[in-house]
């Protein structure tokens, strides 16, 4: 049997975190070097979100993410990370057909794309009966209540939910419900953090917050965004940590305008035949000339 690294961050281990007052560190990731970073920094929870879709692949929301391009994603950060948890996000049509389908889509995410759990949005009685089937086939789920960025076409735009007294406590109950069904911790995305704090204080399970204050047993934030290159205007609730964007651009214009001005490559970035074979490789070249092909008769 292959034995686990010692601090790997099992389901336990995670939700052992909220009784000992811990908090729970998490970041989305779409790639091996991302992954292996955050792993290397002790990051405990490591999404493979389906903000892919928008993140790294341009598209205008996640509706349109499929399996296999999750997949795609999950792979490489599966591999790179040795210690974190990898939570693999279930995409919009993979979980909504039948409870079946959502086992066979949520089992490839562990067995072929190396997942230690997957995360479900939502919590209506069916996606309830999805998350017991998940659970039933010793598949821990992620829940993710509040703002579901899969229900952008129903909703028509992203914003914070729970602001009503009657709709927070519907994601309060909402909350329960999940905990009941069996997920082994909430993401808790876009609701005030009063919401938050009182669904932390109901639950046995960790909260995970994006936008949902302090409260929360731990805090998730998409990577591009924490490290200032995404695009288009920030959401209110992220903080960005580095200026990716502006490092990232001042790196490519220097390096254009070193290659046009010819400064790059200098004699340090280029390899050098030996006196010897410099020799030898011009003598080659004479003999090359000698014995080419005779022009006519
Ligand atoms: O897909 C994603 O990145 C997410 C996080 C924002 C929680 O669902």
């Amino acid at each position: 049997m292959t034995e686990l690294p010692i601090d790997r961050i099992t389901i336990p281990v995670l939700q052992s975190r909220k009784a000992a007052g811990e908090k729970i560190v998490a970041l989305t990731a779409y790639d091996y070097p991302t992954a292996e970073i955050l792993d290397r920094l002790s990051v405990d929870l490591i999404l493979v979100g389906d903000s892919a879709a928008m993140v790294v692949l341009g598209r205008e929301n996640t509706v349109s993410l499929t399996v296999d391009e999750l997949m795609h994603h999950l792979k490489p950060v599966a591999r790179a990370a040795r210690r974190a948890l990898v939570v693999a996000d279930m995409p919009f049509l993979s979980f909504r057909l039948s409870g079946e389908d959502a086992v066979r889509n949520a089992g490839r995410f562990v067995q072929e794309g190396g997942a230690g759990a997957v995360k479900i949005e939502g919590a209506s009685p069916s996606r309830l009966d999805v998350v017991r089937r998940l659970v039933d086939a010793e598949i821990p789920v992620l829940g993710h209540i509040g703002l579901t960025p899969q229900s952008i076409l129903r909703q028509g735009q992203f914003k914070v939910q729970g602001g009503e007294a009657r709709e927070g406590a519907r994601i309060v109950r909402e909350a329960e419900a999940l905990e009941q069904a069996g997920t082994f911790a909430l993401i808790l995305e876009c609701i005030p953090r009063e919401v938050a704090a009182e669904i932390t204080r109901r639950l046995t399970i960790p909260t995970i917050g994006i936008g949902a204050g302090a409260s929360c047993d731990g805090q998730i934030l998409v990577f591009h965004d924490l490290v200032g290159c995404s695009r288009g205007t920030l959401p209110k609730f992220v903080r960005k940590y580095a200026e990716m964007d502006r490092l990232i651009g001042q790196a490519v214009s220097a390096y254009g305008g070193d290659v046009r001005s010819g400064k790059f490559p200098d004699d340090g970035h280029c390899y050098h035949l030996k006196p010897d074979a410099a020799r030898r490789f011009r003598a080659a070249l004479k003999g090359g000339r000698r014995s080419g092909p005779k022009k006519g008769i």
